[in-house]
């Protein structure tokens, strides 16, 4: 049976059990129905209700929401706060602020720790040192951080002074950093000399000195170094500095700067079908507000919570439920600097164990990989530690297969820890679809059901209603105050691209496509309807890597790229290339396919690496030109294809495809 028909039948249920339901904040399914209620009856008394009790305002609003530029819409406008604040100096002058709010495990296991109070004079002072670099309201600041406290002090940093920080993943490439400083007009850059991954010290700051190498960058004034090892790396005068420099003689005092509702938190960079990477920008209110309140609904937070999620700062995860939800929440959360596989892939379990962990939140690619290691080395399954402290665990990131959903729930939650299958987007800003662990029956391979207040349906190409039972394209009927806002510099891409006309211009496209069970409306997400691949919970544009690939112009005249289902990975990127010169076989074949791996790694970074490459004298084309890659995902699926190949100019060539390197 393969996956998806496995998740068709998936029939158990898994309701929580009395006890986590009486302690639970949103108590019972009937709790979660009336706040349900209270959205549909009054949409924006409900809204205004939760701003005013979760978020700290410099000055109140007045107006929720702003619907007249639909769909650019605005949410508590007039209202001032500013992030920072709201996750820091809001716990001054409470218990809170002596406790730990970050506990650190690096690469090779050493753990610091820093409280409430030492991590708001830590940020305050990297706040005053950008405004001594000249950094100001409005700027765009480009964070290129390894994982640790220094990433979320750089970040908080930007938004206490009211820049907008632009986080890049460590794993992104020169070129993808450079037209990411270009498309922000990044003023400056937060960087570090390595990083320290699989007891290796990886270069961060000699990629950014490559990015601006190309040219280009000429809003750039300064980088800053965070040294995170002994190792020097090259240092430009005048425009680099080391942390030290940057911080020396600065008060730890500042004052956040108040920012309206709406002023852009942050802009992240993510995959679209087409090309170009998009910037989803964020709002301040909106998106602050959702990042406290998912905390205390999803994860149902306590203050004696050990929090881990495990995601990268340079993800939405690592935004939301790294930076802003758990110390909007009060939180003390474990960041770790490392790889789940280093020095052996109990790492995790390991970890969870020394740091009495009660909340886990990871991606289900991770889970599948320690299935794996697990079941090939005794030693590394999680029997092997105490997991009694977990209480909630999570996954993120892409579907969960019913199987490791079930090995999670045994292995690691020791049948008692609700699962959270958290489904939501960059563009969403937190949480949309998911259950509620003092609340939800949960079923493997389902995120269930909405949020309160998050209108979310399932229509037809036209926007009609598609009744449960069958699929089609998942969309949010009414906006909600985390929604992307536009994407930066590209107001007319965001509408195409969220709020397409053909469908009414009003809903919001998530770009997946769903189903809602028959009987109890639960949502399963059955993967992207767009050019957009997920691997390993990473999102990729097929186009991009297509980009990537004949930009190698001595070598490459034509490419396709598409996904195939993948074991550990989800999914993998599979690529048909054509060769400027013979179609190369064996040996030579072998060869050029892993140059071609290597420059999509130079030119995306290596989670764009394709798994498999076949070549062909030609691509599968129609007689007006149009490349059949519904043919394609057959051919990368091994599959025998059953398609009407009529209409194909050269079937010749599927022969050459099918061909395994
Ligand atoms: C895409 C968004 C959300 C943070 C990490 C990814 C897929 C995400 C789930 C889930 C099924 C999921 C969707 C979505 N996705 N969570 N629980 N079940 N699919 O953020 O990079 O913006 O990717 O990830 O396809 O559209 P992202």
């Amino acid at each position: 049976m393969s996956a998806i028909e496995s998740v068709l039948v998936e029939n158990r249920v898994f309701p929580p059990s009395e006890a986590i339901v009486k302690a639970a904040r949103i108590s019972g399914m009937p709790a979660y129905e009336a706040l349900c209620k209270e959205a549909e009856q009054d949409f924006e008394g409900f809204w205004a209700r939760l701003a005013r009790e979760n978020v700290v305002w410099n000055k109140p609003f007045t107006k929720t929401l702003d619907e007249s530029k639909a769909p650019f819409y605005k949410w508590f406008e007039d209202g001032e706060l500013n992030a920072s604040a709201n996750c820091l100096d809001k716990h001054i002058g409470t218990p809170t602020e002596n406790k730990t709010a970050i506990v650190f495990e690096s690469d090779d296991g050493t753990v610091t720790r820093i409280s409430y109070k030492e991590l708001l004079a830590k940020v305050s002072r990297f706040a005053n040192a950008l405004k001594a670099q000249g950094i100001k309201k409005g700027d765009r600041v480009l964070v290129y951080m390894p994982m640790g406290v220094e990433g979320v002090v750089a970040m908080q940093a930007c938004a206490r002074i009211g820049a907008t920080h632009s986080v890049v993943f460590g794993g992104f490439s020169a070129k993808s950093v450079q037209e990411r400083i270009i498309d922000a007009g990044a003023v400056a850059v937060i960087t570090a000399n390595f990083q320290m991954r699989g007891g290796k010290e990886l270069g961060l700051k000699s990629i950014i000195d490559e990015a601006l190498a190309m040219g280009g960058c000429d809003t750039l004034k300064s980088v800053l170094v965070y040294m995170r090892t002994a190792t020097p790396c090259n240092m430009v005068a005048g425009r680099d500095k080391t942390f030290d420099e940057a911080l020396a003689g600065q008060s730890d005092e500042c004052k956040p700067e108040p920012v309206g509702a709406e002023h852009p938190l942050f802009i992240l960079y993510t995959s679209g079908s087409t090309g170009k990477p998009k910037g989803v920008q964020h709002s301040t209110g909106g998106y602050l507000l959702w990042a406290k309140l998912t905390m205390d609904w999803t994860f149902d937070i306590r203050p004696e919570d050990l929090f881990w999620c495990t995601a990268d700062i340079g993800w939405i995860t690592g935004h939301t439920y790294v930076c802003y939800g758990p110390l909007a929440a009060g939180a003390t959360q474990l960041i770790f600097e490392g790889i789940p596989t280093f020095p052996h892939a109990g790492r995790f379990w390991q970890m969870i164990e020394k740091h009495k962990v009660s909340i886990f939140y990871t991606a289900p690619t991770a889970i599948r990989s320690l299935i794996k290691a697990a079941e090939t080395d005794e030693k590394v399954h999680p029997k092997n530690w105490d997991l009694s402290s977990l209480r909630i665990l999570g996954t993120v990131g892409e579907p969960i297969n019913p199987e490791a959903w079930m090995w999670y729930h045994r292995n690691v939650g020791g049948e008692r820890c609700p699962i959270v299958d958290t489904f939501w987007q960059t563009e969403t800003g937190g949480h949309v679809i998911t259950p509620l662990p003092g609340a939800t029956p949960t079923v493997p391979g389902s995120c269930t059901l909405p949020l309160p207040g998050i209108m979310a349906a399932i229509v037809d190409e036209a926007g009609k209603d598609i009744p449960n039972g069958s699929g089609g394209m998942l969309v949010i009927k009414r906006p909600w105050p985390s929604m992307i806002r536009t994407i930066w510099g590209d107001p007319e891409r965001f509408k195409k691209s969220y709020f397409p006309e053909e469908m009414g211009g009003k809903l919001y496209l998530a770009g997946d496509g769903a189903v809602r069970n028959a009987d109890n409306a639960y949502f399963r997400i059955t993967g992207r309807i767009d050019d957009v691949l997920n691997v390993s919970g990473h999102r990729l544009g097929t186009m991009e890597i297509e980009s990537a690939l004949v930009s190698k112009t001595d070598l490459v005249a034509e490419a396709a790229v598409v996904g195939r289902p993948d074991d550990l990975t989800g999914e993998a990127v599979c690529a048909f290339v054509v060769l400027k010169r013979s179609r190369p076989t064996g040996e030579e074949a072998k060869q050029i396919a892993n140059e071609l791996r290597n420059w999509v790694a130079k030119e995306i970074g290596p989670i764009a690496k394709p798994k498999d490459i076949r070549f062909g004298d030609n691509l599968p084309k129609t007689r007006s030109g149009k490349i059949m890659r519904r043919l394609l995902r057959s051919i990368a699926k091994g599959e025998a294809i059953t398609q009407d190949i009529t209409t194909l100019e050269n079937p010749a060539i599927l022969e050459q495809l099918a061909e395994k390197l």
